[in-house]
């Protein structure tokens, strides 16, 4: 501030001595000449031979050639609405969760417009430094490019880079086209870690936060003492969430699609591929009833929350691991059949202590 002060004294100064420089007695005026008289018009030449065709001007170019690519998704084909249809049953097209995009620490990842813009800025969502004041729902411009060259090209997706975790120290998602998702079906929180055996910070919305796929299928992000490891899935399934969730026809519901599973399970009528669905549902119910027993979760069941502000470590990774399996990844093993078991004995383990 004072440095301010000094410098628009500064050039106060100068300004002044410039002025006073200047102020020279003013020569006198000269005298105003007089204005020349007006010509007569000139006689009307000969027509002129016709002149050669000439090119569409610029602007006309322009209209035609972007007609043409316009029709390359405008047109009368279901190439738009089939896939907007489909989108706006899922919950990407019907959801109210864009309305946290107005709040800088959730625009990245719940505006598609702070989306674009995160992407474009090569930015982390935890460096977004304001919201967007009209946040859009995950819509066709936040996951393709729309209307930047205006052909087909437009099609392509926002981003297929591998996506670095911000949150879990050197964990990099590297799946295909599903890079797009885990770009925003990441964690923002790992387990904290306890001091004296007590785990504080706990809260209401405790947990890795709801976009617990992608670390899911990496084996990361857990509690407890759990050496995960990428799952088949993640190794094998070319594209892996784009696969699964939009099959070889792309569907904009997001459903996963059992056809997709026959191609290595022979026979799967269900996602329940080896009961494992049943089975992890099973333990997380029985995880359920011990947290709530324990008085650390209001209920179990999808409304399920903490209710403590900390807990002993054993308890609060019991607590951390019941939120990451049931409310954030919800696939009920398939992601990654090995760690979530893993991370479901271990809450059991720690429950004992
Ligand atoms: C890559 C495919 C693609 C191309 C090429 C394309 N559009 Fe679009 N356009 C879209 C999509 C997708 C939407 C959004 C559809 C929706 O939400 O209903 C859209 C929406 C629109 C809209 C509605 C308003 C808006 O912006 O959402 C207009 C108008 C439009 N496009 C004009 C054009 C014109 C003019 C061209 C050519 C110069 C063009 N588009 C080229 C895909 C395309
Ligand atoms: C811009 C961030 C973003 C991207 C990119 C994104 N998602 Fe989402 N996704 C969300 C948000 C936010 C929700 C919750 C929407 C709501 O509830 O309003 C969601 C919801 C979902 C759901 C429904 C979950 C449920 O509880 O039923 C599925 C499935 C899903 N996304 C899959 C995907 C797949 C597959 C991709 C990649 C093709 C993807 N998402 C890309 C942010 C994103
Ligand atoms: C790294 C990306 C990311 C960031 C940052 C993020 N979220 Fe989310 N959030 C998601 C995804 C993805 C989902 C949907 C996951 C699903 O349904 O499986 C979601 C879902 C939710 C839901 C459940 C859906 C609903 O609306 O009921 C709430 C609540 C939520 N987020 C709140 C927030 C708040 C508040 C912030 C900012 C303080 C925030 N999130 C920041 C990715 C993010
Ligand atoms: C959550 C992300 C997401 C959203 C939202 C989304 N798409 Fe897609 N879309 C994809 C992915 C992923 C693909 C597969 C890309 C591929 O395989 O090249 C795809 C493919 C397509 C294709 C086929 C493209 C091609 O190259 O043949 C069309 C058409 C399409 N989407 C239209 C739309 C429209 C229209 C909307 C809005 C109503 C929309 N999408 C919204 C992720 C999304
Ligand atoms: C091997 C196929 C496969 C892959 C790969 C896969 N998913 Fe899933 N996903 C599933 C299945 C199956 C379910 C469980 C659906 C059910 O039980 O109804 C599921 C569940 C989900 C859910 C919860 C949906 C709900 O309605 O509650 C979300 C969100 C999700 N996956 C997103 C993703 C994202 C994001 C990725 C990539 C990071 C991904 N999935 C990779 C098959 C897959
Ligand atoms: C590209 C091949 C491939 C696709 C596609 C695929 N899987 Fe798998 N899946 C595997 C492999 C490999 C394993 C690990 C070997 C095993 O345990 O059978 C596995 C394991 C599983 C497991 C754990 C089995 C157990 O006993 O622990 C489940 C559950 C599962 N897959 C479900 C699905 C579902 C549901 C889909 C479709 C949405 C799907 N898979 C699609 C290859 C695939």
């Amino acid at each position: 501030m004072k440095h301010k002060h000094l410098f628009i004294g500064l050039l106060l100064l100068i300004a002044a001595l410039a002025l006073a420089a200047c102020a020279g007695t003013p020569g006198p005026e000269g005298p105003q000449g007089p204005p020349g008289p007006e010509g007569p018009p000139g006689p009307a030449g000969p027509a002129g031979p016709a002149g050669a065709a000439g090119t569409a001007g610029e602007a006309g170019a322009a209209a035609e050639m972007g007609d043409l690519s316009c029709t390359e998704c405008h047109n009368d084909t279901t190439l738009i609405v089939g896939k907007k249809t489909a989108w706006s049953e899922s919950l990407h097209g019907s959801g109210e969760a864009y309305v946290r995009g107005t709040n800088a620490s959730c625009a990245g990842c719940h505006s598609g417009g702070g989306f674009s813009a995160r992407i474009a800025a090569g930015l982390n969502p935890d460096e977004v430094a304001e919201g967007d004041p009209n946040p859009t729902r995950q819509d066709c411009r936040t996951c393709h490019q729309i209307h930047v060259t205006y052909t087909g090209e437009d099609w392509a997706l926002e981003s297929t880079d591998p996506v670095d975790f911000f949150a879990v120290e050197g964990a990099t998602y590297d799946g295909g086209e599903g890079n797009l998702c885990a770009n925003c079906h990441q964690p923002r929180r790992v387990f904290p870690g306890a001091v004296d055996g007590v785990v504080t910070g706990i809260s209401e919305h405790w947990g890795p936060h709801h976009g617990g796929q992608a670390p899911m299928l990496l084996g990361v992000a857990g509690a407890g003492d759990v050496e995960g490891s990428p799952s088949s899935h993640y190794n094998m399934v070319e594209d892996t969430c784009v696969a699964c969730h939009m099959g070889p026809d792309r569907v904009h519901t997001y459903e996963p699609n059992v056809a997709v599973c026959q191609e290595c399970h022979s026979g799967a009528e269900n996602f329940d591929i080896n009961g494992v669905q049943t089975e992890v549902q099973a333990q997380l119910d029985e995880l359920g009833d011990a947290l709530v027993a324990a008085g650390v979760l209001s209920e179990n069941g999808p409304e399920g929350h903490p209710t403590v502000e900390e807990a002993p470590e054993g308890l609060a990774i019991a607590l951390w691991n019941w939120i990451y399996i049931a409310h954030e990844d919800k696939s009920l093993g398939v992601h990654n059949s090995a760690y979530t078991k893993a991370l479901l004995e271990e809450a059991f383990a720690a429950l004992e202590q």
